[in-house]
Order: C-alpha cells, then structure tokens, then sequence
C-alpha cells in the first residue's frame, strides 16, 4: 500500500483580500505537498475558505451586499493568488458548500445524540471581531484581552459542548504523543492552558443575533459557532472533494499547518470534537509565527498589509515563496523588510543561484558545443567527489529537514551546494582548461560535474521553487525524456546520457536595484509606500537583523488562547 501525507492549511476568512500570512502557510504547505509527491506518497493537499460566522456577516452588510455574494466575489482573490503563487492544492473547500453543511450538521446530531451537547444559560463578555465569550476575569478594562477592542456584555440561552470531559485524554494525548503539538515551545503553550480546568464550549449563536452560519439540525432558532463548522472542513472535503475511497485512507490528517493565534482551536476544540465523534486525531499540528512588516505589527489601519500580488509582480513568484520559507525558521516571528528581501534576493538567487546556471549554460556552449560530455574517471579528484557526494545526499537531507518542519534549513542545504559549485567553477578554472588541448578530458570531467549537480539542484528545487526547477530542467534538455523514469524519482548521479543540447536562456533572477517604490497595486489596500520606508530605514536594517537573529523576542499575538 502507498503512504499517505494529508496536509492542510486553515480555511481562510474571506472577509477581506489575502495577505501575506495565508500566503505563507499555503506556500509552507504546498512545498510540503510537492516534496511528498516526488517521494512518491499519495498526497492530498486541502485548503480554503472559512465563510460563516460575524466577521464574514459584518464585512458584507459594509459592502451592502448579502454575505453569499460577498463570499462568491472575494472567492476568486483567494483561488487566483494560488494559481499565481503555483500552488497545487487536491481542493479547494469553502463552508457554504452544502455538503459541508450537511457533514457539519451530521456531527452536531452525532454529538447531541451521545448527550455531548447540552442546551444551558450563559453571561459573558462578547468579544465580536474574536468571536468568543470571555470570563470577568478575562476583561480588563472593558477590552478583549486579546485584540484589545471593546467587549460587550452579552446573556444568551446558548449549547454547549462537553469539551470538559475530555481534558485529561488530551492531556494525555498530548505526553503520549510528542509530535502532536508543534514546535515544542506550543506543545508547552497548550499543556499550561490545560493546566487550568477546561471549560464547556459554547458552540452555538442565537439567529437573532447571528443568522448566517449552519443552522442546528436540533434547534432552527440557532446558528453553530463558526468554529465548529470550519474544523470540520478537514474531515468533510475529504468525503466530498476526493474520491469516496479517499475519506478512509487519508484520516487522520498528516498535519494542519496554523498560525500560533490558531492553535487553541485547533489543538483543544478541534481534538475534543474528534474526540467526542470517535475519530482519530490529527498526527500534527504545527502551530508557525508570524510576519510583521518593517518591525510593526501588520495591520489594515497602518496601512502596511503585504499584497503578495504586488511582491510577486516585482520580484516573482519563486523569490516570494524563497523569501518566506529560507527569511525565518517556521515555528518563529519575523519581520518582512524590503532590505531583507532584496539582500537575499540579490545574494542568494541572483548572485549564487542564477550565476551558477548562467555559468554553467554558457561554458557548456563555449566549451562544448552545448552538449553535455561525459567524465573521464582518469581525471577526477577529490573535488570532484566532494561535489557528487554533496548532491547525491542532498534530498535526504532535506527530507530530514521537512520532517521536522524546518524549511529554512532545507533551503539553506540546497544554497549550500550552490556555493560549493561556484567555488569548484572558480578552483578547477575551466577556461584555463579550455586553453590547453591535452586538458579536454579533465575539462569534460568538469562540465559534467557541474551538469549533473544542476540536475539535482533541479529536483531539489522543485518543491520549493517548481517554476525555477523547470527552467532549470528545460534548459538542461531534461524535458524532452518525461518518460524517463530518472527524472521523476531522485536522481542518480551519472545514471543519465544527455542526449540533448542545452540552452542558455536568460538570466533566471534578474539583478534589481533597491526597491524603493510603492508596492501597491492599483485597487488594493496593500501597501508599504515610499513614506513609511524613507521613515524607517535605518531603523528597519536594525530590525531586519535583529529579528532574523533573535526571532522569539518578538511579541505574542494570539487569537484564540
Ligand atoms: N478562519 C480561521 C481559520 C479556521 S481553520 C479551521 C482564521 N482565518 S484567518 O483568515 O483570520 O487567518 C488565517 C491564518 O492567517 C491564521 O493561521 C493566521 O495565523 C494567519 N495570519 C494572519 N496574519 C498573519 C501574519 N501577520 N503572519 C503570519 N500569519 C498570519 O483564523
């Protein structure tokens, strides 16, 4: 039987037009999804959108239009920025979907049926743009003690789920189960908060109050939780958005990637749920940081929001999905500077990685007709071995990387042999060779040293930078032997003839000068104008550095502790 890797990101609110952090975790999860392709698991990748609920509700009454109209225009500025970020989801779920809801309310029955959801009184303080009561005690105030927004006091005949019961399994779970919750750090974070007793979950809303959301299939007069209606999307689209047989095979899911404001549903309501249901619970959950921007938080009212479009549009789609997975190790904050991007971009993939191809490509048509020779084994030396050595433990090393989540480490194995094979270009000096004929067999030896670490490189490349990684294939002649079985398993070094010419191209990250204009793209709410960086500039160089260097001191922003 084939091994299975299900991975999934959150279902997005479309209450407002993608940004950089549902860019971030959808990249982290596409890489994942590529990577476990190539290694030949059965892969389904799910992503979405979540739809209900107040945010939704309130966003589309300040637009004057019905929240189903509202859902259906802003549902392709999701689903466009995936194609143009080549993301390869298996689907694409929304909550307004009716299978969904009926799957929704077939749970909701489930659990009223086995008395897990009992119907009771309840005062709290209502915190709206978080969607959840919080405790007396939990206000100071009169504000949320997470976002900081006024609370309102609110009384409500409401049902709750029995989320108390479960407690201690939880807790057991989550000792039994090291690689459940994390990074370790939000493993920690979630057993302190289960440190203090768990309370019952109120799972649903009054229509009176909330009317768009799934309705109770035991109570017409209430909408549920749109909590309780999103987690679900991770079981349902496996029944209706893959083939039947896909629902059995791929729970429990490999991993939810959330960001850490996230991790409280996902780690207790979302595995108390499953719980109370009788399914197996997720085998991860990895809980990432998040991204301010120019070392402030990233907000709509300071005007600072990441349009990917607009990032894209300048740099490309590859330097963005680069930037975000190498800038910052997953589980930690970090800030998105534009001189952090554009060092990078210029070091690491102009410089190194562009400069590598380029070089090669050119010397292959300088010295060798654009045919790729064969090494002559008389002439290989140390160096030689260093480099295929290197390359031929690459994917193994990443994979070992990915595994634990670390894809800033994965790339920087893979700009590691970039660099090894410019320095080997510079030691072994192939137009130096190229000038003594009694050299042609050390030079072929070279070239083809050089060939087949970009061969690797490639498929190395190709979760993290597919487009790059199929510039590279093509240029390299690879293209034309799909049906070679070497170009879609991990390669072997020398396993591969060249019959075909290679072709230089153009430069795959064109050099760029310091990007000081506005980002912004017409239309859109997001960007970093000219002012804010002339502000900040130096102060932003601090802060880029700081930042990458002590990442954890950056502070909380949690949603749902
Ligand atoms: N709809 C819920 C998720 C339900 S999943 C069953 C939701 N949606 S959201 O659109 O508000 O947020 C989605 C994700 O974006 C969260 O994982 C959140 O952490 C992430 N980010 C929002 N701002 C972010 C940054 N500034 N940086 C990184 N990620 C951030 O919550």
């Amino acid at each position: 039987m084939s091994k299975k890797f299900y991975v999934t990101t959150p279902i997005y609110y479309v209450n407002d037009v993608p940004h950089i952090g549902h860019a971030y975790t959808t990249i982290a999860a596409d890489v994942l999804a590529r990577f476990y392709r190539l290694r030949g698991y059965d892969v389904f990748f799910l992503t979405g959108l979540d739809e209900h609920g107040q945010k939704v509700q309130q966003a589309a009454a300040k637009a004057g239009i019905d929240p189903q109209t509202h859902c259906d225009r802003l549902m392709p500025k999701f689903k466009d920025l995936w194609t143009k970020l080549n993301i390869s989801q298996d689907a694409f779920i929304r909550t307004t979907d009716p299978q969904h809801q009926s799957i929704v309310q077939r749970g909701l029955q489930t659990l009223y049926d086995k008395g897990l959801i009992y119907q009771a009184d309840y005062t709290g303080w209502y915190c709206t743009f978080d969607e959840r009561f919080w405790t007396e005690k939990d206000v100071e105030q009169g504000l949320c003690p997470d976002c900081r927004r006024p609370v309102e006091q609110v009384s409500e005949r409401n049902y709750f789920f029995r989320m108390s019961q479960f407690q201690n399994r939880l807790k057991e779970h989550i000792h039994t189960h090291p690689e459940f919750i994390q990074p370790d750090s939000r493993r920690n974070e979630v057993l302190g908060f289960l440190q203090k007793p768990l309370e019952d979950l109120s799972i649903s809303r009054p229509k009176s109050r909330l009317s768009w959301g799934i309705e109770l299939p035991f109570d017409q007069t209430c909408v549920t939780y749109v909590w309780f209606d999103a987690l679900v999307n991770y079981f349902s689209a496996l029944e209706y958005l893959s083939s039947e047989s896909h629902a059995t095979q791929f729970w429990p899911a490999s991993v939810h990637l959330v960001g850490k404001d996230i991790l409280t549903t996902h780690a207790v309501y979302w595995s108390t749920m499953l719980m109370g249901m009788e399914r197996p619970l997720p085998q991860s959950i990895f809980a990432h940081g998040w991204w301010t921007v120019e070392g402030e938080k990233m907000s709509k009212s300071r005007g600072n929001v990441i349009d990917p479009y607009a990032i894209v549009e300048e740099f490309g789609t590859d330097a963005f999905r680069y930037f975000l997975l190498r800038e910052v190790p997953f589980g930690q904050d970090g800030d998105f500077s534009r001189t952090a991007f554009h060092s990078r971009y210029q070091a690491e993939l102009a410089n190194d990685l562009g400069n590598l191809v380029s070089r090669t490509l050119a010397m292959l048509g300088n010295f060798s007709k654009n045919m790729v020779p064969s090494a002559d084994s008389e002439t290989e030396t140390e160096l030689d071995h260093t480099l295929q050595q290197t390359a031929t433990t690459l994917f193994t090393t990443i994979e070992a990387h990915l595994q634990r989540y670390e894809f800033h480490r994965a790339l920087e194995t893979i700009m590691g042999l970039v660099q090894m094979a410019n320095q080997y270009i510079d030691k072994t000096a192939p137009w130096v060779l190229a000038k003594d004929p009694t050299k042609a067999p050390r030079l072929q030896t070279v070239l083809f040293h050089l060939t087949e670490t970009l061969r690797f490189l490639a498929h190395a490349l190709t979760p993290f930078m597919p487009h790059t990684a199929e510039t590279m294939k093509t240029r390299l002649g690879l293209t034309k032997d799909i049906s070679n079985p070497s170009l879609s398993n991990d390669p072997t070094w020398g396993e591969y003839a060249y019959p075909h010419p290679v072709t230089k191209g153009t430069a795959l990250f064109p050099k760029k000068d310091m990007p000081s204009a506005d980002t912004s793209q017409p239309g859109s709410s997001s960007n970093v104008s000219l002012n804010t960086e002339k502000k900040t500039n130096n102060i932003q160089r601090h802060t880029a550095y700081r930042d990458r260097r002590f990442p954890e001191s950056r502070t909380e922003n949690r949603k749902d502790s």
